[in-house]
C-alpha cells in the first residue's frame, strides 16, 4: 500500500495518535472534575431562566415540538473520482444526538429509521451534552438505535466536543467502529474507498488529517469525518474528496429573515448547514437529531440524513429528496 497524498508514514501517524489523545485526556481530567453519575444533571441558572423566558412567551412547547420531529432528507452528490462500484452508496448520516438534554431522541430516530436500509452508517459525534454528566443515556439511547439501523458495511464513528475519550470502548462493544484520526478501506466489488474519522477539531483541537490519511493510497476517493466543519480548507488541501459533519445544529434557533443566532464555529455560515462545495470537495453539516441546553428548536428542524453517492456522468444529477 502506498503513502497518500499528504504523505505522513504509518509510524508518524501512530505517534501523532497517541500525542493527541494523551493532550484531549489531559484536558478532559481537568473540565469533567465534577460527575453526575447518579442523579439527573442540575439545570443551570441561565438554563432555569430561558426555559421560564420561553414559557410566559408561550414558545416553550412549541419550540419542544419542533425539536421532537425531525426530517429524513436524501442527497444526492455526484463526484468525478468515485469509483464506478461505488455508484449509488448510500450512507446514513446521524450526529449531535445530546441524549442527557432530557427528551427521547431514540424513540423519534428510531420511528424515523425504520425499514431503512444503507451500505454505511456514520455517527458525527455528540452523544453527551452535559459536562460531567452521567454517559448511561448515552450508551442506552445509543443501543436502541443501533438495534434498528440496517447498514450493510456497519456504523462508524468518531467523537464531538461534549463527548468523553470513556466513551469509545464501550461504543466499539456495542459495534461501532470509532475512528480517532484513523481511517480504514471499505472494499465494494473490487474497488475501495478510504473512511476516515478525525477527534474534536471545536473545543480540544485534537483532529490530524494527516493521521486518519496515514496509509490511505495515493488517489484514493476519501470520506471524512469530522465533528465540525471547522477542517475544511484543511481537508481540501489533503485531497478529501466528501466532508461530513455536525456540530452546528443549523442554529437551532433561527429566526425569520435573520437566520441562525448561533452557530458555535470558526467557519462561515454557509458551511454551517446542508450541501456545500468547498475547492474541489464536497461537503455535508447536518443540523443533528437532538438539542443543546435547552430541548427546543425553532425554524430549524432536526434531521437524519441519507448521502447517496453517485459517479459524475451517471445519469442522475445532485438532488435533495425530504421525508
Ligand atoms: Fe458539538
Amino acid at each position: 500500500m502506498t503513502l497518500s497524498r499528504n504523505a505522513i508514514s504509518p509510524v508518524d501517524a501512530v505517534l501523532e495518535r497517541q500525542d493527541l489523545w494523551r493532550k484531549r485526556l489531559a484536558r478532559e481530567a481537568r473540565q469533567e472534575r465534577r460527575t453526575y453519575e447518579d442523579g439527573p444533571y442540575p439545570d443551570s441558572s441561565r438554563v432555569v431562566a430561558a426555559k421560564s423566558l420561553l414559557k410566559m412567551l408561550g414558545l416553550f412547547a412549541r419550540g419542544v415540538y419542533n425539536a421532537s420531529n425531525p426530517l429524513l432528507h436524501t442527497r444526492v452528490l455526484s463526484f468525478d473520482a468515485l469509483p464506478s462500484a461505488f455508484d449509488g452508496f448510500r450512507i446514513l448520516h446521524l450526529s449531535d444526538f445530546h441524549f442527557d438534554v432530557g427528551f427521547d431522541v431514540f424513540e423519534w430516530t428510531c420511528a424515523l429509521l425504520d425499514d431503512i436500509a444503507v451500505d454505511l452508517c456514520v455517527l458525527t459525534g455528540d452523544y453527551r451534552f452535559n459536562q460531567g454528566a452521567s454517559c448511561r443515556a448515552v450508551y442506552a439511547g445509543l443501543q436502541r438505535i443501533l438495534s434498528v439501523i440496517q447498514s450493510r458495511h456497519g456504523v462508524v464513528g468518531i467523537l464531538g466536543n461534549n463527548d468523553v475519550g470513556a466513551m469509545v470502548e464501550p461504543l466499539r462493544a456495542m459495534g461501532v467502529r470509532m475512528l480517532v484520526n484513523e481511517g480504514f478501506a471499505l472494499d465494494r466489488d473490487g474497488a475501495a474507498i478510504w473512511v476516515a474519522g478525525v477527534d474534536d477539531p471545536h473545543d480540544y483541537r485534537t483532529s490530524s488529517i494527516p493521521a486518519a490519511l496515514g496509509g490511505a493510497p495515493d488517489g484514493a476517493f476519501t470520506v471524512l469525518l469530522a465533528h465540525s466543519p471547522e477542517l475544511i480548507e484543511r481537508a481540501d488541501g489533503c485531497g478529501v474528496d466528501l466532508y461530513l459533519c455536525g456540530h452546528t445544529h443549523g442554529g437551532q434557533v433561527c429566526l425569520p429573515g435573520i437566520g441562525p443566532l448561533f452557530l458555535n464555529t470558526r467557519c462561515e455560515r454557509r458551511y454551517c448547514a446542508g450541501t456545500w462545495r468547498f475547492g474541489k470537495m464536497q461537503g455535508f453539516t447536518t443540523t443533528g437529531l437532538g438539542a443543546s441546553t435547552l430541548p427546543v428548536r425553532y425554524n430549524c428542524s432536526p434531521e437524519a440524513a441519507i448521502i447517496e453517492l453517485r459517479v459524475q456522468n451517471s445519469s442522475q444529477a445532485s438532488e435533495c429528496y425530504t421525508f
